[in-house]
């Protein structure tokens, strides 16, 4: 199995690295991440010499890099940490969250499609409460798309 860990120098994208490096010690963990303020290159420093382990710094957003990779690697799987995820950064400057958190994982989608990588997990913010909480959402059913309001 080859998975690509988008934003695996995260808090919780190298959690994730280390877990299935450890619990999965056969497969392929190839960590794409750009490094933003938000990543950190020495927190997968107990990793970096894994034969099994790839790291490549490179954005989401950047769709040359991104089909480049695939061809590389031709992943199985997709779990996309890579995200803007500091919530008062997006009041300042909403538009690096939709190039990196909207545009960014259509790309990934992209070349999921285009190398048929059958698996696509996509890690977000879960504030679903407030859409449904929200008056502008009242008449709206979504319950057939996300099941129940929690
Ligand atoms: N931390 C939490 O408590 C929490 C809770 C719920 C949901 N989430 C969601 O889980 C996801 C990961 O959260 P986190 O706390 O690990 O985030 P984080 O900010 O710690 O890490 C994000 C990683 O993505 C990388 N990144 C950013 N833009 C990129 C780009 N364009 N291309 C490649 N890499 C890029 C950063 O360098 C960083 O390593 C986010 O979508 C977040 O909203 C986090």
């Amino acid at each position: 199995m080859n998975i690509i860990v988008t934003g695996g120098a995260g808090f919780i994208g190298s959690n994730f690295v280390f877990h299935m490096l450890e619990k999965y010690p056969e497969y392929r963990i190839v960590c794409l991440d750009c490094l933003t303020y938000a990543g950190n290159l020495s927190t997968l420093k107990p990793v970096m010499d894994n034969p099994n382990f790839r790291f490549v710094k490179e954005s989401i957003t950047d769709r040359e890099a991104v089909y480049r990779l695939f061809e590389e690697e031709h992943p199985d799987m997709v779990v996309n940490f890579a995200a803007e995820s500091h919530v008062d950064r997006s009041i300042e400057d909403p538009g690096i969250f939709l190039q990196t958190n909207v545009m960014g994982t259509a790309v990934l989608l992209d070349a999921c499609r285009k190398h048929q990588t059958l698996r696509f997990h996509q890690v977000s913010y879960g504030r679903l409460q407030k859409v449904w909480d929200h008056p502008l959402s009242s008449g709206i059913d979504r319950r057939g798309i996300w099941g129940s309001p929690p």
